[in-house]
């Protein structure tokens, strides 16, 4: 009875079957539900080896289901799992994100990220889930998300931090990106007080548009370096563009200088600290080389360079930093009109006659600087004259000297009568 039974339920289980798939899913595919995939890949402790290394085949559903892709399901991803009817065919094909993130999808395509993934098959070279995770992927603004501001310097320093096998393998133009970012004044902000308005690396590289900095397109190209930090630094920004040093109001084949020529990329430091001002002096004389030389010939220049003289003027305390402009225009902080209220900032009293003080005066420089020129010459012509005639006096007088003791000797030198 029970064989015959068992048999029947068989049989009209095949025929129910076959009902379904020739009416109920007519010409679609007999998709597996996220309950059959866990079936198998519900159990927890289900690994494998690939390529020497071991993947687990676990899914925690607690967690997918928090995920953004919790009502897309697995087959979302994994299409052709959907293939066999309860077990699916492996390898599976991995998954491509772009089929749905395909503007996204794109810009990675063209980014060196994605030209190293995809078309170099460099194994060290972030797909979407090295930065997004796989089954935990959260929108950037929820706090546990991989792409949470506060999470970033994670993210990248995965393969960035110095000393990975990609930083060891790979040529990249910065060394130590990480350890230098946290350090800086936009790490610490994030760090240390959690700031997360600052600037994390995809703020200033993007997320998917990564590119080297000497691709004109980059983000970090020193041609779009000011529009990158105008995300954020508006107002200096807009100071900075009517400056001598903007393109827009000096045009020159000289290289003008921008954001990270005065302030570094990932070392970036408050300005009120003393390395930032100490460093100043040379940043401005990588450029302005004669200025700077004659810098350090004057009281301010050499006491720099002494402990604690980050307090004497450095080249911004006279000229500015993102407002500079020429001495003769009106706007500069030297010009005659200002340049009173300039010195008065560190010597109270200066007056008009203070400031002729001459802030680049060398004695070398005939051309710009005629009278400290010819001064120093005739000075310096005075002092070697005055040793030339007197040593000359003096070695003439010595064997007139000894005559006249050998004559005299005993009456001291003076003639006797
Ligand atoms: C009957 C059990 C079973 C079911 C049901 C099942 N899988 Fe699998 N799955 C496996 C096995 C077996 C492997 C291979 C494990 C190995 O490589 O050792 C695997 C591997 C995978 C892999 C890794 C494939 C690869 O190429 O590395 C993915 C992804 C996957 N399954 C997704 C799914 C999805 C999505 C579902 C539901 C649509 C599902 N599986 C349902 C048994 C199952
Ligand atoms: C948003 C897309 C997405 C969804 C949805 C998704 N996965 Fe995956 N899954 C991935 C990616 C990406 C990988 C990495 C391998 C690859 O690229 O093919 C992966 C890998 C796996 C693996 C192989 C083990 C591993 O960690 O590499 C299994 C098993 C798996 N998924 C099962 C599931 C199951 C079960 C579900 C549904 C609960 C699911 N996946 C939903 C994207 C997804
Ligand atoms: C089947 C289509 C599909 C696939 C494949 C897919 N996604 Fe999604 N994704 C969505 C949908 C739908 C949303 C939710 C709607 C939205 O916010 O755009 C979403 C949202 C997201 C979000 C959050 C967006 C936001 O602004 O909150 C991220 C991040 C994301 N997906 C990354 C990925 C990654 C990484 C992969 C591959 C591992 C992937 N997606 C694969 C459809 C897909
Ligand atoms: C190098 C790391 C990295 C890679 C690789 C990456 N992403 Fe992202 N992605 C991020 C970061 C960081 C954010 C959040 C900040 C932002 O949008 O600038 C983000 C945001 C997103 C968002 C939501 C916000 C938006 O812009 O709409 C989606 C969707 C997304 N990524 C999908 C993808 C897909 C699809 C891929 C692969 C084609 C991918 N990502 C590759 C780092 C990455
Ligand atoms: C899975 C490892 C990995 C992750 C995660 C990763 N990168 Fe990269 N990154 C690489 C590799 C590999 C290269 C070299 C690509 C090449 O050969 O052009 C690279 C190159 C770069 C470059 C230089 C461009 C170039 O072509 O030399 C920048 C900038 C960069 N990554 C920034 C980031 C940022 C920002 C993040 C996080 C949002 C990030 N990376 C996450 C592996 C990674
Ligand atoms: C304030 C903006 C800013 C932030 C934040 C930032 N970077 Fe950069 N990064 C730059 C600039 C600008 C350059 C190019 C510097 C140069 O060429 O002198 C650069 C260069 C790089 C390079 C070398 C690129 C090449 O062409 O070889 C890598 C790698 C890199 N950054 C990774 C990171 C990582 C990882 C983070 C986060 C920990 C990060 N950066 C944070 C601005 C930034
Ligand atoms: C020619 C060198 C130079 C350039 C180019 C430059 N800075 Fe500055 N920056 C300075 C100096 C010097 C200070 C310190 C000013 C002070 O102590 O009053 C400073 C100060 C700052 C501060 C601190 C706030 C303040 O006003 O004191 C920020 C933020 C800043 N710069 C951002 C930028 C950005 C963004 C750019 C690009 C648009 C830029 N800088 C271009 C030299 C420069
Ligand atoms: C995403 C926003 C953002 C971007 C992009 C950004 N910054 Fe900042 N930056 C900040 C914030 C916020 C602070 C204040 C940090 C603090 O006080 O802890 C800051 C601080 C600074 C300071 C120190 C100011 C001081 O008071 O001494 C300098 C200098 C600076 N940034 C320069 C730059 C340069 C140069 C770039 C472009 C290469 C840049 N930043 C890009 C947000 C940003
Ligand atoms: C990357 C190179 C570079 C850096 C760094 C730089 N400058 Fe300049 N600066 C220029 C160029 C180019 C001009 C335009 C003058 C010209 O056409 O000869 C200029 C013009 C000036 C002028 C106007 C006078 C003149 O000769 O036209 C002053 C003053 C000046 N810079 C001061 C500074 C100070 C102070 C710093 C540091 C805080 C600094 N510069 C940093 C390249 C630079
Ligand atoms: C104590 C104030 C002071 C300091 C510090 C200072 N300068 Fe000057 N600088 C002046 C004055 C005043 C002039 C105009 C008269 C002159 O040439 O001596 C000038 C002239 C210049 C000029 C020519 C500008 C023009 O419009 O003719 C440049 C360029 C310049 N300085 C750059 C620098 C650099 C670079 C540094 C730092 C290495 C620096 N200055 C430090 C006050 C200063
Ligand atoms: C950022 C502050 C600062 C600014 C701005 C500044 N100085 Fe000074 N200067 C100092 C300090 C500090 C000393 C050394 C302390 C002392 O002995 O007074 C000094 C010393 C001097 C000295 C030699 C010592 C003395 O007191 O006779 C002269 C001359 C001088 N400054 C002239 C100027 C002139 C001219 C200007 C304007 C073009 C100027 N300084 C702008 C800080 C500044």
């Amino acid at each position: 009875m029970t064989r015959i039974g068992g048999s029947i339920t068989k049989v009209a289980c095949c025929f129910i079957l076959i009902l379904m798939v020739s009416f109920g899913f007519g010409g679609k595919v007999l998709a597996l539900t996220d309950d059959e995939c866990l079936d198998c890949h519900g159990e927890e402790d289900w690994t494998t080896e690939r390529d020497g290394e071991t993947i687990s085949l676990y899914v925690d559903m607690d967690m997918f289901n928090q995920t953004v892709h919790a009502e897309n399901g697995c087959i979302s991803c994994h299409e052709d799992a959907a293939e066999g009817e309860y077990e699916h065919p492996v390898p599976l094909a991995s998954v491509n994100c772009a089929n749905c993130h395909d503007q996204i999808g794109e810009i990675y395509e063209n980014s060196d990220h994605g030209k190293a993934a995809l078309d170099n098959h460099d194994e060290l070279a972030p797909n979407c889930d090295d930065c997004h995770t796989k089954h935990n992927i959260l929108p950037p603004d929820n706090k546990k998300s991989s792409t949470y501001p506060l999470n970033i310097p994670l993210t990248c320093g995965r393969c960035h931090r110095e000393g990975t096998e990609m930083t060891q393998t790979h040529d990249l133009n910065q060394h130590n990106v990480v350890e230098n970012y946290s350090m800086s004044i936009h790490g610490k902000g994030l760090f240390v007080d959690g700031l997360i308005v600052t600037a994390v690396c995809n703020s200033c590289h993007t997320a998917h548009n990564v590119l080297k900095a000497s691709n004109p397109e980059s983000s970090v190209n020193r041609n779009n370096i000011v529009e990158t930090c105008d995300q954020c630094h508006v107002g200096i920004v807009n100071k900075f563009k009517t400056s001598v040093h903007s393109k827009a109001i000096t045009s020159t084949d000289k290289k003008l200088p921008v954001c990270i020529d005065c302030h570094n990329s990932h070392t970036i430091s408050r300005v009120s600290q003393k390395d930032f001002r100490l460093i100043i002096a040379e940043q401005c004389g990588n450029c302005h080389e004669y200025e700077s030389e004659t810098y350090f010939e004057t009281y301010h220049g050499r006491a720099s360079m002494l402990w604690g003289g980050e307090t004497t003027a450095k080249c911004s305390d006279c000229h500015g930093s993102h407002n500079i402009m020429p001495s003769n225009d009106d706007g500069s902080m030297i010009n005659e009109a200002n340049i009173v209220e300039t010195c008065a900032q560190c010597h109270s009293g200066a007056n008009q006659s203070f400031t002729t003080y001459l802030t680049h005066a060398t004695h070398n420089d005939r051309e710009r600087y005629p009278y400290l020129f010819y001064t120093f010459w005739a000075m310096t012509g005075l002092l070697v004259g005055t040793f030339a005639f007197f040593g000359l006096h003096t070695i003439l007088w010595i064997p007139r000297g000894l005559i006249d003791k050998i004559k005299g000797s005993g009456s001291n030198g003076k003639k006797t009568e």
